[in-house]
This record gives C-alpha cells, structure tokens and sequence, in this order.
C-alpha cells in the first residue's frame, strides 16, 4: 500500500512499494543493525558526540557496504561514488538519489540527505542536525531524542485496538506502538514529518500504521483508541520558528489541551501519556494549576515531575540560532525573557503525564517527583503506579492500610554504605532502592529496611505494627501515625504493594 502525501516535501519518497524491499535488502544484506553499527564504531550511538570525528573515520576505512552506509548516514560524510555505488548494490546511486535518501555532493561524490538511524530493529530516516541561518531548518523533522526515549521507554505496552500518536515527527511512537496495536495513526501538522514517517512505515514493512496531516485532535475527531503518546511541541517560547519545538501556541497552551482534549478520545481504561512543560506563575500554586486541566475530565492523572527549571537555563538550551550567531543569540534570550516577564512566569516545570480513563469511577490527580533512574522498558512500572495511586486515593484515610495485606516489590534492593571505625565496618547510610523499570530510591535505616524486609504479603499492615510495637515495648498507637504514612510512601512510589491489586499487565 502507497501513502503518500500529496504535497511535493523534499523528503524520502518511493514511487513503488518494491522500493521499500528494495532499500531494505540493501540495508539488511551490509548488516545495517545497532549491533553490527556498535561494534563497528566502538561506541553506544547515544554517545557518539562524544567521539571525534577523525577518530571514528579511522575506524571505517575497510571500504566495506556497512561502513560506506555509516559514514553517509550517521556520521554524514560525503563519499565518492565508487564505494557508494559498491554499498548500494544492486541498487543504483541514481536510484537512491531519486528516492531522496542521497544526492550528489560534487567531485564525484554523494552525501545522505537524512540520518538512517536504528532503534529497536527498525530502521528510521529522519534529518541531520545541520545549522543554518537561524539554527536547523524550520520544518526539520526531529531525531530520537532523549525525551522520545522516556517517552518510548514510559509508554505503557500492552494490547491495543487502536493507538494514536500525536506529533508523529519521524514516526517512532507509532511505528513502536503498531507491533502492539491492531492499527496505529499518526499525525503531525508538518508535511515533511508526515513524508518521513510513511516513508519509516515502508521501511520496516508495517501496513498498519497511518498517518494523517491535521493540528492535534482535530485528525481523528470521532475515533477512540486505547492508547495515545504523544511528545508535544511543548516549548515555551515567544516564537514559533521551528514546527517541533513550538507551532503558535501560547505558553504552555499545548498541554493544557491535550489534558483537556484527550479523555474524548480515550477508550475506558485507556492510557495517554505525553511529554509535558508547563508555567510556573509567580504567586499560582502549579500544582494547583495542573489539576485545573483534569477537573472533571474523567481521568486519573499522575504528574511524574522531572525538575523545575530556571528560566535563564531553559531559554539558553533552546534557542534555535546558527553558527556562530552570537549577536541573535542575545536578542533572541532578551525577547524570551520579556516573554516570560509579561505574564508573570518565573520557572517551567518538565514532567512526563500520564492519565487513564476511570470508566466513571470519580478521577484523581497526584503529582509524583520523578525517579532518579529510569532504565527501560518501565511501562508496567508507569501502569501499576497509577493501579497504586488509584488504591491510595479509594481509602478513607491512612488507617485503612491496616487490614491491607502488603509484599515488598521484588525489584527492591537494600543498599549500604560502611565505614571503617575503630577496626570495623559501620554502617553509615543505607538506600532502599528499586532497580528496573523506575528506580526511584530513599535513604533508609539497616532498622527499617529488615521492616520492610518482612512484608511478605501474608499478614495485614496492624499485625506488623502490633508486633513492632511489641518489641519496642510501646503501645502500637504510638507508632501508628508515622508508621502509616511512611507506609502510604512506599506504596506510592512502588515498593511496597497490595497483595490484592490487579495486576499491572491485565
Ligand atoms: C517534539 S517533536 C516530537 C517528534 C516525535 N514524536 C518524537 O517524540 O521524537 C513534536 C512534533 O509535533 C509536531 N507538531 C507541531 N505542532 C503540531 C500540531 N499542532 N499538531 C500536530 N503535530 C504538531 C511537529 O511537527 C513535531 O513533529
């Protein structure tokens, strides 16, 4: 099936559904995989900025199709057409330069149009971060980020009818989300982005993925589906220069309507999650502020907060200038700063959302810091948070963790830290730490960590106080108070659980 945008993009295009086997096979037959490009540039892609230049070239100099496919589509060298002509084989240089995934670059030479990147087994074409005047291209469709990878790595994975991704850019949410959905749409306001990611989807073979051109919701206005993702263009910015970053919202406008916007279109039980920035407001409780988007929407939402950033530092790591353009920089940070000073913010908040659809039961909001180690895939970790939190908010109050039976998680480790004093190793600090998935970690003592220890889920929460009691020789009342609400923190962030919550991969 050919689904292509209509409008003419300067982005990979094929004329025929053979193409998408044919470049694949070249691919597939250099060995174009993480694994044989790791092992080749002796580097975790992640890390190459790290590497310099001429240090990773000496090492591609065997002239082999995997290592001309590198140069051309990571390291974004130009190579002369013999070798490039021996990589593509049986495919032509001229071939591929019609598709728009090279072109020819003078002396005899050709250079790659967009990065060909690999994640997960796919194989995703998406553009080079090459600065011009005024930074990257405006339309410039945006590579595997560090937040696509939380994102990617948060999104909660199980079996969908229906998913939506919202702000497709190369695709990766969907095309990800597809190998576990019956169908998949993306959709994306930059026909560029759009061109890129069906042009991914015929690359990695997968037909049931769509994607559609339209601002947000408005694409699938009428559908439902049980899982939407989305990585918004989320910046809070004066301007809206560039599509990925900001495309005319104002402040953080963004958010609040895909907070306000989603539950329409969410299935009962159905997870969205998006990648969030919103205002802080001088003298406004954002805390409070956020809740406002989810009043009455319907949906549970849990705020995994990641940082409340200074201005100063946000604006800095953001504007978009090229090289070299100093003296746009400054204007451009004043005119970001007035911006921030005119209504009132004073920090912007970063966090990942997520919300489900309660199905009718009356919606909670928290909000949760973020763990300090996030290692993937952490999505059944994301669903039972919310299976948590849900458990947390239907007690009356803390007293009714007492006929709960709780088990201490089995990713939970006890760290400890010792001294040597007078001879002998002494403990001097100890971390309770969850490691998987969301690792979020607190310090306790070697006293609490054997507590915790003995949560085994056969014995309610007052049968572990009473005995606790007992031995301390003080009445269990005494205890009870702070007992409870350190309890109520490990269930909160996942290492203590009810024995009888559903589990996170119904
Ligand atoms: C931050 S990028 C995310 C790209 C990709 N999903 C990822 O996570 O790597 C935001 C994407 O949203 C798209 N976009 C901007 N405004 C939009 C709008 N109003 N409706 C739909 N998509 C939009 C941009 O073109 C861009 O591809």
């Amino acid at each position: 099936m050919l689904d292509q945008t209509s409008v003419h993009v300067d982005a990979p295009t094929v004329t025929t559904p053979d193409d998408y086997r044919r470049v694949r096979d070249v691919l597939d037959r250099a060995g174009y995989t993480d694994e044989n490009i790791v092992k080749l540039m002796g580097v975790d892609l992640s890390r190459l900025g790290e590497r310099k230049l001429p240090a990773l070239l000496r090492r591609l100099n065997g002239g082999t199709p995997l290592e001309t496919l590198v140069k051309l589509f990571i390291l974004d060298q130009d190579v002369d057409a013999a070798a490039v002509q021996k990589a593509l084989a049986p495919m032509t240089p001229e071939s591929w330069a019609a598709i728009g995934l090279i072109e020819p670059a003078g002396a005899g030479q050709y250079g790659a149009c967009v990065q060909l990147r690999c994640y997960q087994g796919l194989i995703l074409a998406y553009d080079f971060t090459r600065r011009g005047r005024g930074g990257v291209r405006s339309d410039f469709v945006m590579s595997v980020s560090p937040s696509t990878i939380v994102l990617l790595g948060m999104t909660v994975r199980r079996k969908n009818h229906a998913m939506l991704d919202l702000g497709a850019g190369c695709g990766i949410h969907a095309l990800v989300a597809a190998r576990h959905s019956d169908r998949a749409v993306g959709v994306d306001v930059n026909p560029r982005a759009l061109a890129i990611s069906r042009f991914n989807a015929g690359l990695n073979g997968l037909a049931n993925v769509q994607f559609r051109d339209g601002d947000m919701f408005s694409a699938v206005e009428g559908e439902t589906f049980d899982l939407i993702v989305s990585n918004p263009p989320f910046i809070i910015q004066p301007e809206s220069r560039h599509t990925f970053l900001n495309s005319g919202t104002e402040g953080d406008d963004i958010c609040r309507r895909l907070a306000k916007d989603a539950p329409r279109f969410l299935n009962d039980g159905g997870f969205c999650i998006f990648n969030a920035n919103w205002a802080v407001v001088d003298g406004e409780d954002w805390k409070a502020r956020l809740a406002g988007w989810f009043d009455g929407s319907g949906c549970d939402a849990l705020v995994i907060e990641q940082g409340i950033v200074d201005l100063g530092e946000y604006a800095a790591g953001l504007i978009e200038i090229g090289e070299g353009e100093q003296a746009e920089f400054l204007r451009l940070f004043d005119r970001w700063m007035d911006y921030y000073a005119q209504r009132k913010i004073v920090n912007i908040g970063r966090g990942v959302i997520v919300m489900r659809k309660a199905g009718g039961r009356p919606n909670w909001f928290d909000v949760i810091a973020g763990p300090a180690e996030i290692t993937f895939p952490s999505g059944d970790d994301v669903a039972q948070l919310v299976e948590l939190h849900t458990f947390l908010h239907g007690l009356r109050d803390d007293r009714d963790l007492l006929d709960v039976r709780l088990r201490l998680a089995p990713n939970v480790r006890f760290e400890q830290t010792s001294q040597a004093v007078n001879g002998a190793w002494t403990q001097v600090s100890g971390r309770l730490r969850r490691v998987n998935g969301l690792g979020y970690s607190g310090a306790a003592e070697a006293m609490t960590a054997a507590l915790v220890a003995r949560y085994d889920g056969q014995r309610a929460v007052r049968d572990h106080l009473t005995e606790l009691a007992a031995a301390a020789n003080t009445p269990v009342a005494s205890i009870e108070p702070s007992a409870l609400a350190i309890i109520r923190r490990l269930v909160e962030q996942g290492f203590l659980v009810p024995v009888d919550l559903v589990s996170p991969s119904a």
